[in-house]
């Protein structure tokens, strides 16, 4: 709480880095320049110059289930004062895509899993939705990518498994029609419910269930270049068993950590374990080149009873602590090379979404735009707003997934072990 009362104080109090997140050159545009002007390039630049959705370090979850949030064209305002440019929506609402127009913010859209089916029936019904809420857009809007379904494989819905890749088939190929597909990436979003095993990072596996799915979709994955993405909390791995998880080592906050013997690696936050356990996950299925990216990462400063460690105090500490961690563009014990990028959950608090209460906290902004707590953001009107308004933490609410926490929970007893 100390450090809530002061956070001025506790943020100069640590080093800063440099936070921008617009310095990376975009190979994207560099590769259009090129076809347009040398259309012969393509035959050298095809086999590397694959499509990146996610230019720099550290992106954001713009979740929209919420009747109490600023209009896309504050949000555009608050991102661009926030320099974030790499955005997620889960939808392709086009207020939202008219209002990014122009603005050089890079975001992805998302295919709702309510309509997986559809389009891996009907590959023009796929073009169509791809021409409407792309195409139409482009270029002003920098569409750099489409997450066809989220958390499909290993979720609750099985009838949506067998139907993901070839809704995924239909939306590359609308792509590659409208010439596309070099300038908008393609992928999914899992959660760790695809693994059967995450711990110690070196034993990750998928599934076996999950692998007959999983296996011929990173196999096209592979072929066009995409990467595996996954939805990582270590916030759930600690509210599921508290008393065994050293909450330090979920924060990124001074710890011993733990000790993989297999890769021979230490790992001193979970974050890092659990990312390189999705890579030993793709390298038992014989993916050893393919890069992870984490599409959704937070800690809710709010929740339920049950949901231990959901308060404002420990949501600050890794969103500050995950920022700086980004901000040094690295990579992880494992995968050195393979500098880690995450997108943030989520930009604000949403109010009408259901599930636990911390479903609802986990913005790094409250509704009205001003700061949830201070990670160096300042938020909409900053100077008006009060850093202590409680206004926006209810308590109402019931389900979301935790298929992965189940997964989890096995690695969990192990995770001093060292
Ligand atoms: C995608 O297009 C390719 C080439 O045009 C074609 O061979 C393939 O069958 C198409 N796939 C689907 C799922 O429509
Ligand atoms: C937040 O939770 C931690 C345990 O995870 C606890 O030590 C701390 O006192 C809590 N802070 C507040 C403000 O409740």
């Amino acid at each position: 709480m100390a450090c809530l009362r002061r956070k001025k104080h506790c943020v100069q109090g640590q080093q800063r880095v440099s936070f921008s997140n617009f310095d990376h050159p975009r190979q994207s545009n560099m590769y259009l320049i090129l076809r347009f002007f040398c259309p012969f390039s393509i035959l050298f630049f095809t086999p590397i110059a694959s499509v990146q959705a996610f230019t720099g370090t550290y992106g954001i979850n713009y979740g929209r289930i919420a009747n109490n949030i600023p209009s896309p064209d504050e949000v555009v305002t608050l991102l661009r004062a926030e320099k974030i440019r790499n955005v997620r929506i889960y939808d392709a609402d086009h207020s939202v895509l008219k209002a990014f127009s122009g603005t050089g913010l890079e975001i992805v859209v998302g295919l709702p899993n309510g309509q997986l089916q559809d389009m891996s029936s009907n590959p023009d019904h796929a073009l169509n939705w791809v021409k409407e809420n792309v195409q139409s857009f482009l270029p002003d809007t920098r569409i750099r990518g489409i997450a066809v379904g989220n958390e499909v494989l290993g979720g609750g819905d099985y009838s949506l498994w067998g139907v993901l890749l070839g809704a995924v088939k239909n939306i590359y190929n609308a792509t590659v029609k409208l010439h596309l597909d070099q300038l908008v990436q393609i992928s999914t979003a899992n959660s760790f419910a695809v693994f059967s095993q995450s711990y110690p990072p070196s034993s990750g596996k998928f599934d076996d269930n999950v692998n007959q799915f999983m296996k011929p979709l990173l196999e096209f994955f592979q072929q066009i270049g995409s990467p595996f993405c996954v939805n990582a909390y270590p916030f759930l791995v600690y509210a599921s068993d508290p008393e065994h998880i050293d909450i330090n080592y979920a924060l990124f906050e001074p710890t011993k950590g733990i000790y993989d013997p297999t890769y021979r690696l230490h790992y001193d936050n979970m974050l890092d374990a659990q990312i390189d356990a999705a890579y030993a996950a793709l390298e038992d299925a014989g993916f050893d080149k393919m890069e992870v990216i984490i599409t959704e990462t937070g800690w809710a400063s709010n929740g339920d009873q049950t949901e231990a460690g959901a308060n404002a105090t420990n949501a600050r500490t890794y969103n500050y602590n995950l920022r700086r961690r980004l901000a040094k563009r690295k990579g992880t014990p494992h995968r050195p090379k393979n500098v880690v990028k995450a997108y943030i959950f989520a930009l604000f608090n949403e109010n009408e979404k259901p599930g636990h209460s911390s479903e609802k906290n986990y913005g790094l902004f409250k509704a009205d735009g001003s700061i949830s707590y201070d990670i160096g953001f300042h938020g909409l009107n900053a100077g008006h707003s009060s850093l202590l308004s409680l206004k926006n933490i209810n308590t109402q609410g019931l389900s979301r997934s935790y298929a992965m926490v189940f997964f989890l929970s096995s690695l969990i007893l192990l995770i001093f072990w060292s």
